[in-house]
């Protein structure tokens, strides 16, 4: 029986970065869950054939059907999963047309509870799950709402799907990133670079989270600048902290 790993949004800035590490690591197969075929075939170039391309839009009900299939039928020994694929996106949330807020849930919220719960009846003692949240779980934010909701969400789930796990000897680790270099952020806004306090590179982000959850930690927290944002978050009041990120993005909304 193969031991793979399954990393969604595998082509992706962090997503790579967890390709690169996991490889590391006693796996026979990565199963690279993304939806451009371009780029996981250009995955599979770059690292290998230990890649195995799985292409997936996780917010569309019949890929993901096809992927749970692929899995009863393979019956791998899941050691990694890695839900790393999501989606943000700025601006007034009420404004935002339906299906955008229908596809932001489905892929940051409900995609990966799904796939945690087909993934874990293939998983044996010492498996880890790795779930990425983000420093905005920490308290709302507003102008990116719905994501530093959906993210409050994957953290809270994750910590929780942790201690329920415990007896089968499952990590479950909620990955908490404040902001990383990747194609994600937008990097001008109406012509101006944009400013993103405590940025780094992707490579540090994924090294740090499978460090701790191979250390069985429920959370990871890359650094101090992040710690320091987790820590603030618990000891002054939320408004507060809104009102310090309202001043502080108050040039780009
Ligand atoms: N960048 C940051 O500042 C930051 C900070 C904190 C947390 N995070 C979190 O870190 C994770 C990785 O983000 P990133 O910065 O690496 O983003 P990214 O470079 O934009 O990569 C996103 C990945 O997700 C995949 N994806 C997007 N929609 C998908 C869908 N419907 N179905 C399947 N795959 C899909 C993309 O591939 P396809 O387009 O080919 O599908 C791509 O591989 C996300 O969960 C994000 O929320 C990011």
């Amino acid at each position: 029986m193969a031991a793979i790993a399954v990393i969604t949004g595998a082509t992706g800035g962090l997503g790579q970065e967890f390709v690169r590490c996991v490889l590391k690591e006693n796996i026979d197969e990565i199963w690279a869950v993304a939806r451009n075929e371009k780029r996981l075939n250009a995955l599979k170039e770059k690292f290998g054939d230990a890649i195995r391309p799985v292409r997936c839009d996780l917010a569309n009900s019949s890929d993901l059907a096809d992927l749970f299939a692929l899995t009863e039928s393979e019956k791998p020994d899941i050691r990694l999963l890695i839900n790393n694929a999501g989606i943000g996106k700025m601006g007034s949330s009420a404004e935002f047309p339906d299906s955008d807020v229908v596809q932001e849930i489905d892929i940051n919220c409900k995609a990966v509870c799904l796939l945690c719960s087909h993934a874990i009846p293939f998983m044996k003692p010492g498996s880890r799950i790795l779930n990425i949240s983000s420093a905005s779980s920490f308290q709302p934010v507003p102008y990116i709402n719905l994501y530093a909701a959906s993210k409050a969400f994957v953290r809270s789930y994750t910590r929780a799907l942790n201690v329920e796990l415990r007896s089968k000897g499952i990590t479950c680790t909620a990955v908490c990133p404040g902001w990383i270099d990747t194609e994600m952020l937008s990097k001008e806004y109406n012509g101006r670079p944009v400013k993103f306090p405590g940025l780094v590179t992707p490579d540090r982000v994924a090294v740090k989270a499978l460090r701790d959850s191979a250390k069985g930690r429920d959370m990871s927290v890359c650094t101090l600048f992040v710690k320091y944002e987790h820590y603030l978050s618990k000891v002054l009041p939320h408004k507060w902290l809104m009102k310090i990120w309202i001043n502080g993005i108050k040039d780009y909304v």
